[in-house]
């Protein structure tokens, strides 16, 4: 028997009130917030889709193991228990604590960067990309072919065009490549996970030229999920084994605890090199903290320890997995285009088939998160144009690649009543969407400007 309800493998002891409001509140909100909704209050929006990082909700065994905690400065027992999961995991013997994602990002980068050097991923997501520029390196996007090809139902469109890969390490030397970056699942590529097979010819080209092998590993155990699905070799396995083959290929693993770990702040940076380990960790201490904490109160660590274990539990990841999907596969079937096949962590909207009256130039992406909001307090997030846009000499705008609108989906935090109700607002949003209007931008910083921005709405 298979029922249609999606339960979520959990029942609820602690809540948190989320805040209703109507729609006029809400249109006064958004103006004050220059329909910006990054510039809203929290307690403005009713269902908080902006990112699933940091935002997952924390078990009892979690919390209890907080409790226990061990705040030493240097060796805590906190410290080990982080130590061994994270080993467990990943099979490298040096794992350095950072506090985030990012900053596991700035150690490894700055590092092996520099100017005259090359980092190749499947796509480079922001901080990645801007923490390897930042050190004076390049860092070039491979996805393979299929993954702009929003109709194929190809089931691994995160992968990296390893051909590709090959020609680039031939045209710029294999001495010029800093290290290849494995994102799963890839984020900014919508979220769409990576074939082992795929992991596989990535490693083995890099051993063969010697280059770095990076896993980006934010979203390792939703990736395993789609790997246990799609790929045959893999049906017999445990989430948790697939996840341990795939770090076995790499000799460098990030990870943004924030993500899979289940927790609200955490990262690690594992190695396998004892060089390339010894020169991070003057880094490391440095800038994060000592080498038993990183930038991680003993606390921080504890949840990540037994979060790393729980987010492989089966009825935890088919829950999450069906429950994205279930959103997307509505908001398809009612003719929103979505990107298809829907990824782990969120759903993406081609805005600019939405909403076809809206010029690039008058950010359609923008347009839905305003309209997410007014029409239902949901807050969302552009990814297209506001984000990544850029101006040519003249001042008018080189657009993004695409302009997406990223429903990203906190873990363990909504139920499916939640996510019923973010469908119905959405056929409200297609029901309407002619009456949308575009907007432009009048107040922006020089870089990241999607965070700040002020907006005007254009009257048609
Ligand atoms: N790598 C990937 C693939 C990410 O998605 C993120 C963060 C990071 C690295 C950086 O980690 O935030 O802990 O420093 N992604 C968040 C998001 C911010 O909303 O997608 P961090």
């Amino acid at each position: 028997m298979h029922f249609k309800t999606i339960i979520e493998p959990f029942r609820i002891k602690s809540i948190e009130p989320i805040q209703f409001s109507t729609r006029s509140q809400r249109e006064e909100y958004l103006r004050r917030a220059h329909f910006n909704p990054f510039l809203l209050n929290s307690d403005q929006v009713l269902i908080d889709f902006l990112t699933d990082s940091g935002t997952s909700a924390m078990s009892s065994q979690q919390w209890a193991a907080m409790m226990q905690a061990d705040e030493s400065y240097a060796g805590a027992g906190s410290w080990t228990r982080f130590e061994n999961a994270v080993r467990d995991l990943t099979s490298m013997p040096y794992i350095l604590p950072t506090h985030q994602g990012r900053a596991a990002e700035r150690i490894l980068y700055n590092h092996l960067g520099g100017a005259g050097k090359y980092f190749f991923s499947n796509t480079h997501f922001d901080t990645t990309r801007a923490n390897i520029e930042f050190s004076g390196a390049k860092a070039v996007d491979l996805p393979i072919e299929e993954a702009r090809n929003f109709s194929s139902d190809f089931p691994f469109k995160g992968n990296l065009d390893v051909d590709k890969l090959g020609e680039w390490i031939e045209n710029v030397g294999a001495e010029n490549v800093a290290a290849v970056i494995l994102t799963v699942t890839n984020n900014s590529g919508g979220g769409q996970p990576v074939s082992m097979a795929n992991a596989i010819a990535v490693s083995r080209l890099c051993k063969s030229k010697n280059i770095v092998f990076v896993l980006d590993a934010c979203r390792i155990a939703e990736n395993a999920f789609f790997i246990h699905q799609n790929e045959n070799e893999y049906k017999g396995h445990t989430f948790y084994l697939i996840a341990q083959e795939m770090c076995a290929l790499a000799d460098a693993c990030i990870m943004s605890a924030k993500k899979d770990a289940l927790v609200n702040m955490g990262g690690f940076l594992a190695l396998r090199n004892k060089s390339l380990a010894d020169a991070c960790t003057q880094l490391l201490i440095i800038t994060e903290g000592y080498t038993t904490y990183g930038g991680l109160s003993g606390r921080d660590m504890e949840a990540v320890a037994v979060g790393l274990k729980e987010v492989f539990d089966a009825d935890y990841l088919k829950y999450r997995i069906r429950s994205t999907t279930y959103l997307g596969n509505a908001l398809k079937e009612m003719g929103v285009p979505v990107i298809f096949p829907i990824g782990g962590h969120a759903v993406y909207i081609e805005s600019d088939k939405l909403y076809e009256h809206i010029p690039v130039s008058e950010y359609p992406g923008q347009a839905l998160v305003c309209s997410l909001y007014r029409t239902g307090g949901i807050r969302s997030v552009e990814v297209g144009s506001v984000m990544f846009g850029k101006y040519d000499e003249k001042g008018a705008l080189i657009p993004a690649e695409m302009e997406l609108v990223r429903l990203a989906i906190p873990r363990r935090v909504y139920t499916q009543s939640h996510i019923d109700y973010v469908v119905e607002v959405f056929e409200e949003i297609v029901k309407t969407k002619k009456q949308v209007k575009g907007l432009r931008i009048i107040q922006e910083p020089a870089f990241l400007r999607h965070f700040t921005a002020h907006f005007e709405e254009l009257s048609q």
